[in-house]
């Protein structure tokens, strides 16, 4: 249910302007999605390092630690999930609008969902740069780190993406790695190469 009788309130700074007085970039939102064991979390944990050494406010919301606090009142259902990234999105564009990079690492293995978050960016003039940690599901499923692919295969998981649950891949990404292919490193130096290109570091 939406709340009402709520009035919205400007502040007396701009997020530009905000941005000047700290003398930084102004914010902006990096979206990973991809399936469970695609490397999204361990490539979004390694950009926020490189950026934070470069001097640069990152900071990471991720799937399993957001579940424990914010969202530990949702599960798996399609329902919950776009719920989930509904809320992640409201924060990740509030992390953003006060000058720092957000960068969140969950499935978000729904396109409408995914377009949802893009344009609560951009109506808030907000960057919202698209990363699709791509990968195989045979290949996540070989990884496997946690078990889970496994219990899901043995029914003891239902709902898992990619397995008994969908993953909708994205159609034009701004950022497209394929995490079989390049290191780490490399994928990392992939987006920042997209960054500096587009003037946003
Ligand atoms: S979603 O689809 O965006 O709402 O999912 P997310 O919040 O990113 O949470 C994914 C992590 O939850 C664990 N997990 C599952 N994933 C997919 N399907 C099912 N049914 C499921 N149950 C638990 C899993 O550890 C995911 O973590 P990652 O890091 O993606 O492997």
């Amino acid at each position: 249910m939406s709340s009402s009788n709520i009035t919205w309130h400007e502040g007396q700074v701009s997020r530009v302007e905000r941005a000047q007085l700290l003398n930084r970039k102004p914010g902006l939102t990096i979206w990973f999605t991809g399936l469970s064991a695609s490397g999204k979390s361990t490539i979004a944990s390694a950009l926020e390092q490189h950026l934070l050494h470069r001097g640069v406010s990152a900071y990471r919301l991720d799937g399993d630690n957001i579940r424990f606090g914010l969202n530990k009142n949702l599960g798996f259902s399609p329902e919950d999930r776009t719920e989930n990234i509904r809320r992640i999105a409201e924060v990740s564009k509030l992390f953003a609008d006060a000058t720092n990079i957000a960068i969140t690492s969950f499935i978000s293995p729904y396109r409408s969902d995914r377009a949802s978050a893009r344009q609560l960016h951009q109506e808030a003039g907000i960057p919202f740069v698209e990363v699709f940690a791509d990968v195989p599901v045979e290949v996540a499923e070989q990884r496997d780190p946690k078990g889970l692919y496994q219990k899901a295969r043995a029914g003891e998981i239902k709902e898992f993406t990619g397995v008994s649950a969908p993953y909708e891949v994205p159609e034009t990404p701004e950022v497209h790695v394929h995490t079989d292919r390049s290191t780490i490193a490399q994928a990392v130096e992939q987006i920042v190469a997209y960054l500096e290109a587009n003037n946003l570091l």
